[in-house]
C-alpha cells in the first residue's frame, strides 16, 4: 500500500533522509519514533507528496508519487488523511466548516449528508459540543482532536498521524490512541504514525521503527524493538520511558 525505496532527501548540505526503505501493507500500522529534528515529519510529507525525493521512489497504492501530475496527486490525496503536527485548522472557519470544507470541495454530498458525516467524526473525538466554535476559542488539545476528525472526514484508506498525542493530557492521549486502533481494527485503515509516546506506539503499532541519522536503526514487532539490545535503540527508547 505504501512503499519507500532508497529514498534520499537533503536540504542544502543536510542529508535528512539517506536511503529510507519500508513497506506498509494494506491494513497495517507502522509507527516511527526518533529524535526531534531527525526527519520523521519529512518522511510523512514525502508520502503525501508535499516534498519530492532527491533519489529513490515513493509508491502509494501502486502510484509513484514523484511522477504524478497535479490531478493525479490531488486524486491520491483524497484517499489519504493527514493529521498535521500542528493542527493546521483554518482560523476564520468554525470547527464544523473546517471539517465540511474538504467534503464541499471534493464530493457531491448534500448538506444533510455533510452534516451527518461531520457530526459523526466529531463524535469519534468527543468534540461535538465545539462545532460552532472558532479554532482560537478551543484549547490546543481540542484543536488536535478536531485535526484528527478532519483527517478522517473524507473516509480515507490511509492516514498519516504526526504526533497525534502531542499537547493532550494522558487520558485524552490514550483515548486518541484507542480511536486510532479502532479505525484499524474496524475499518482496516492503513497508517503511518510518528510519535514520541511509547504507550501510543504500543497501542497502535504492528511494526515499530526507530529512525535516526537518515535511516532506520531497527524495525519490527513493538515488543521486539522495545527489548532490543542495540545500544542506541535502548538508549533512545529508555529515555522516552522516563
Ligand atoms: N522544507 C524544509 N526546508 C528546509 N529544511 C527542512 C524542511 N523541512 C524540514 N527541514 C529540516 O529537516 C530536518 C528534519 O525535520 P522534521 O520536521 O522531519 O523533524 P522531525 O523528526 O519531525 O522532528 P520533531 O520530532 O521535532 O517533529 C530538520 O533539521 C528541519 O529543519
Ligand atoms: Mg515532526
Amino acid at each position: 500500500m505504501i512503499r519507500l525505496e532508497g529514498v534520499k532527501k537533503a536540504f542544502g548540505s543536510q542529508q535528512v533522509l539517506d536511503d529510507v526503505n519500508f513497506h506498509v501493507p494494506a491494513g497495517h500500522s507502522l509507527v516511527i519514533m526518533g529524535p526531534s529534528g531527525s526527519g520523521k515529519s519529512v518522511i510523512l510529507k514525502h508520502i503525501i507528496g508535499l516534498l519530492q525525493a532527491d533519489a529513490g521512489r515513493v509508491l502509494v497504492m501502486d502510484k509513484d508519487v514523484g511522477t504524478l501530475d497535479r490531478d493525479g496527486l490531488a486524486q491520491l490525496r483524497r484517499r489519504m488523511g493527514y493529521l498535521f503536527q500542528h493542527s493546521a485548522l483554518i482560523n476564520w472557519l468554525s470547527v464544523f466548516d473546517n471539517l465540511a470544507l474538504p467534503l464541499r470541495e471534493t464530493t457531491n454530498m448534500s448538506h444533510a449528508e455533510i452534516r451527518e458525516r461531520v457530526m459523526h467524526v466529531l463524535e469519534l473525538v468527543q468534540m461535538t459540543a465545539a462545532e460552532a466554535k472558532l479554532p482560537a476559542e478551543i484549547s490546543g488539545g481540542m484543536q488536535k482532536r478536531v485535526g484528527l476528525a478532519r483527517a478522517l472526514v473524507t473516509e480515507p484508506n490511509i492516514i498519516l498521524y504526526d504526533e497525534p498525542e502531542a499537547g493532550l493530557d494522558p487520558e485524552m492521549s490514550s483515548s486518541v490512541s484507542h480511536t486510532m486502533r479502532r479505525l484499524k481494527e474496524e475499518h482496516g485503515m492503513t497508517s503511518v504514525t510518528v510519535t514520541h509516546s511509547v504507550s501510543c506506539a504500543l497501542t497502535v503499532a504492528d511494526t515499530l521503527a526507530v529512525f535516526e541519522h537518515g535511516h532506520f536503526l531497527i524495525s519490527g514487532p513493538p515488543t521486539e524493538v522495545l527489548n532490543s539490545d542495540l545500544p542506541r535503540v535502548r538508549e533512545f527508547l529508555g529515555a522516552q520511558l522516563d
